[in-house]
C-alpha cells in the first residue's frame, strides 16, 4: 500500500468490487491536521488561526446539543454571508411555478452542447477527456444563464476569473483566513485583488443594466429579479446597495455552480470505477425517461440515481467544513462557548467516521441511502453535506435537478472508465477538489 498526503497522488489496495486502486479513505490526506490532532485531542477542541481561536467539531452529538442553544438567527457566519439572508432567500430559494420547468431546459441544452463537443472530440481519435473542467464550465454556464439571465460569454468570463480567483488563493497558500497572512504573501494578495475587482466589474454592469430594464418595465424573475424585488421598496427586505447585490451575487455565482459540478465530477469518477452500478443507473434512466425529453417532472422517478448522489456526496462532501460564529454565548452541558467564538465543523471526518457509519465507511455503497435519508448513520447530525439548521444550503433542491439532468443525458450517450493517467488527488481549494482533474476515457453508446 502507498500512501501520500497533500495534493500528492493516494494510492491503496483495491477495494472489494471495485476495479480500481483509488482509496476513498480521504480525511487525513485533506486534512491532515486534524485527522493527527484528533487523534491526541478528540473530536472536540480548541484550535488557534494566527490570532483567532476556533472551535473543532467533528462530533455530531456536540454539534446537536450546541445548535439546540441557538435559534438560527444567532449564528453567524466568520467571513462569508455576514449579513442576514432572511429577506432574500427566506427558508430556500423560492421558485415562481414553471420556474424549475424553465430552468430544466437551460439545463438540457448547456449539457448537450457540452455533449456534442465530447463526441466530436473522440470522433477525432481522443477518446480521453477531462471531464472536470468541462462539468464545471458547463454548470458555471447554467447558473449564469438561470440566475442572472446573462450571456453564454459573460459567464464564461465570470467563471474563468473565479477559478483563477480561486487558484491564487488557495494553490500554494496554505495560509488563508490566517490574520495577516496578506502580508506574507504580497503578491498572490495583489493578484486577488486585481481580479476581485474585474469580478465586481463584470456583476456590477449586470446590475446595473438589469436594474436599468426594470425602469424600463421590463421584469424577469430569476435570481437577480428576485433579489432586486425583494431589495426594493416594497418588498419583504431593506433595500440592498448595488456593492451588497454584487456580493450576493457573487456568492450565489460561486456556491450554486462549483458544488453541484464537483458532486457530478466525483460521481463520474465513482461510477467509472464501479462499473455496476453505471449500469444501474443507465438501466434506470431507459426505464424512467426512455425515449422522452427530459424534464424536471420525470426526474423524481430517478430513484437510484437520488441515493447515488447521496452517496457521492458524503464520501467527498463539495462543502468539506460548515462554519459558524456565535452570535451569545452557548452552553453546551456545563461548558459555555462565549459570544464571537469562530466554529469550524468538519464535514469530511463526519462523514468517514467508522463510529457513526460502521467499518464499510470508506467504500461507496449508494444502497446505504435506499430506505433511509440519513445513509443509516447513527446520528442523524453526522450526514451534513448541505449544512445545517437554518443557514442550511437553499440551492438543494436546484441542485438535485442538474444532477439528474447532467448525468442522464451523460449515461445515454457515454459509457466510461478511468484514464490510466487519472491521479487521485482530492485537496481542498475552499471546495473538495480532484486537484489533478478527472481524466477518463469515454465511449459514445
Ligand atoms: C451538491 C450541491 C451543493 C452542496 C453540496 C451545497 C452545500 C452547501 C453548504 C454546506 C452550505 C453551507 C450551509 C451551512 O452553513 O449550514 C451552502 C450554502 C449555500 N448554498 Fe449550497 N450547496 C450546493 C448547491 C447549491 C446551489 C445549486 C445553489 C444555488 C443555486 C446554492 C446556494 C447556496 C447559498 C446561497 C448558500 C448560503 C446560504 C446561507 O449561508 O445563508 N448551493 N451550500
Amino acid at each position: 500500500m502507498k500512501k501520500k498526503t497533500g495534493t500528492k497522488s493516494v494510492i491503496s489496495t483495491t477495494p472489494e468490487g471495485s476495479s480500481s486502486n483509488v482509496t476513498h479513505d480521504i480525511h487525513s490526506t485533506v486534512f491532515p491536521y486534524f485527522s493527527s490532532w484528533q487523534k491526541s485531542h478528540g473530536k472536540v477542541f480548541v484550535y488557534w488561526l494566527g490570532t483567532e481561536p476556533f472551535l473543532y467539531v467533528a462530533d455530531p452529538d456536540f454539534l446537536k446539543k450546541m445548535s439546540g442553544q441557538v435559534l438560527a438567527k444567532c449564528w453567524g457566519k466568520p467571513s462569508v454571508f455576514k449579513r442576514d439572508r432572511d429577506p432574500m432567500f427566506g427558508n430556500g430559494l423560492i421558485m415562481v411555478e414553471g420556474d424549475d420547468w424553465a430552468m430544466a431546459g437551460l439545463m438540457v441544452d448547456s449539457t448537450t452542447k457540452m455533449l456534442d463537443k465530447w463526441a466530436t472530440h473522440i470522433n477525432s481519435g481522443n477518446p480521453e477527456i477531462d471531464v472536470e473542467r468541462e462539468i464545471t464550465a458547463t454548470a458555471g454556464e447554467v447558473i449564469a444563464k438561470t440566475s442572472f439571465g446573462i450571456s453564454y460569454d459573460n459567464g464564461r468570463l465570470v467563471f474563468e476569473k473565479l477559478r483563477s480567483l480561486q487558484m491564487t488563493l488557495f494553490k500554494t497558500n496554505r495560509f488563508v483566513g490566517v490574520p495577516f497572512s496578506k502580508l506574507l504573501c504580497p503578491g498572490k494578495t495583489l493578484e486577488a485583488r486585481r481580479i476581485g475587482k474585474e469580478i465586481d466589474q463584470i456583476f456590477l454592469s449586470i446590475v446595473n443594466a438589469r436594474k436599468e430594464s426594470i425602469n424600463q418595465g421590463q421584469l424577469q424573475t430569476d435570481l437577480l429579479g428576485l433579489l432586486l424585488k425583494e431589495s426594493q421598496v416594497g418588498g419583504k427586505g431593506r433595500t440592498l446597495s448595488s456593492r451588497e447585490l454584487v456580493d450576493e451575487c457573487k456568492t450565489f455565482f460561486f456556491g450554486g455552480h462549483e458544488t453541484t459540478a464537483l458532486a457530478i465530477t466525483w460521481t463520474m469518477l465513482l461510477l467509472a470505477e464501479h462499473q455496476d452500478w453505471q449500469n444501474v443507473l443507465r438501466e434506470e434512466v431507459r426505464e424512467v425517461i426512455g425515449d422522452k425529453e427530459v424534464d424536471a417532472t420525470l426526474l423524481g422517478g430517478l430513484k437510484k440515481m437520488g441515493w447515488v448522489m447521496n452517496e457521492v456526496i458524503r464520501l467527498y462532501p463539495s462543502a468539506p467544513n460548515v462554519q459558524r460564529q456565535a452570535r451569545g454565548d452557548i452552553q453546551v452541558g456545563d461548558q459555555t462557548i462565549p459570544k464571537g467564538t469562530n466554529m469550524w465543523i468538519d464535514v469530511v471526518a463526519m462523514h468517514h467516521d467508522p463510529a457513526l457509519w460502521g467499518d464499510d465507511v470508506n467504500e461507496f455503497k449508494p444502497q446505504r441511502f435506499k430506505d433511509d435519508i440519513h445513509g443509516g448513520c447513527k446520528h442523524k447530525m453526522g450526514y451534513l453535506p448541505f449544512g445545517f439548521g437554518g443557514r442550511m444550503c437553499v440551492g438543494r433542491n436546484l441542485s438535485f435537478m442538474e444532477y439528474k439532468i447532467f448525468l442522464t443525458l451523460i449515461l445515454s450517450r457515454f459509457s466510461f472508465k478511468l484514464s490510466p493517467n487519472y491521479s487521485h488527488c482530492p485537496a481542498i481549494m475552499l471546495s473538495l477538489r480532484p486537484t489533478q482533474g478527472l481524466s477518463l476515457i469515454l465511449q459514445p453508446l
